[in-house]
């Protein structure tokens, strides 16, 4: 049974680790990062954007397909189904087709704006047992080829939502989506120091996971942060998979061309590379 974030995240900040949130594609994607989460026996976040909701036929296609695995699978590690930067609407529908938790992304919206509307969700999601979290500070990233820097968020901002009842809050460090440009100053450990000062126990999100070295990824941990957000990496290694199974000709050879087969690399280094990320977050072992 799906689970909300709050409680997995909770836990995280007190033991100083973070869960990871991998964006899922389809169900390929999806099998890989349960079976990752299982065999560490990790907990996990599987984030779905609003954009991959629509490739995935709607969110209650993706809600009908993570239920039944969670059953075949005999998945045990708690597993929350999270929109990744929804707008208000898509938080609305989340929450109708099932989810367990919904990020509200006002961050584009005036401050005053963004606490509104955030405040409606918090009393719905409390209402329906979903977690719910709440964005300040524009997070950089590709956008028609240009990379746009990530923003630093202001704490006081940080702290008025957080004071509305979100259950996590992803604030601007610095980060992007996507590839970090080589002249990417790193992540404002600073900012987040006086986020996590004036939010206390409230779990920070880290967005952007892909690219930020392991050591800026540890700093961070120690600073409060308990979620963390990664998607690129994970097409990343699956492209490159794929890519060379094409290269070496084993869609050729015999029945290579069957998709259980092609996907199949793929899907593996996928499984691989959510493990890896569970290592460096700390949430190996945390489930049981
Ligand atoms: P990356 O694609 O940079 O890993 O970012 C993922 C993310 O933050 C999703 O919200």
């Amino acid at each position: 049974m799906l689970v909300s974030a709050k409680e997995m995240l909770q836990k995280a900040k007190a033991g100083h680790y973070a869960v990871g949130q991998f964006n899922i594609n389809n169900l390929e994607w999806t099998k890989a990062i349960l079976t990752a989460a299982e065999e560490t026996k990790s907990p996990v976040i599987l984030g779905v954007s609003e954009g991959a909701g629509k490739y995935m036929c709607g969110y209650k296609t993706v809600v009908g397909m993570v239920n039944g695995m969670l059953e075949e699978m005999n998945i045990t590690v708690p597993v929350a189904l999270h929109l990744d930067h929804g707008s208000y609407d898509g938080c609305m529908k989340c929450i109708e087709a099932g989810f367990s938790s919904v990020m509200f992304d006002g961050s584009h919206y005036p401050i005053e704006e963004n606490v509104a509307k955030t405040k409606e969700l918090v009393a719905i999601c409390a209402e329906k047992g979903l977690s719910l979290e709440a964005e300040v500070g524009a997070i950089g990233g590709e956008e028609d080829g240009v990379v746009g820097m990530g923003e630093c968020a202001d704490p006081n901002e940080c702290k008025m939502v957080a004071d509305l009842g979100v259950d996590f809050l992803a604030a601007g460090i610095g980060n992007i989506h996507g590839k970090y440009p080589a002249n990417w100053q790193g992540l404002s450990f600073e900012t987040l120091d006086a986020i996590q000062q004036l939010t206390g126990d409230l779990p920070l999100v880290l967005h952007g996971g892909t690219g930020i070295p392991d050591d800026m990824i540890k700093r961070a941990i120690d600073l409060g942060v308990s979620k963390i957000n990664v998607n690129t990496e994970c097409q990343l290694v699956f492209a490159e998979a794929t890519r060379k199974y094409i290269e070496a000709g084993k869609d050729l050879e015999g029945k290579g061309f069957d998709p259980r087969k092609l996907l199949k690399p793929g899907a593996e280094a996928i499984v691989a590379k959510v493990k890896e990320k569970m290592e460096l977050f700390g949430s190996v072992g945390k489930a049981e």
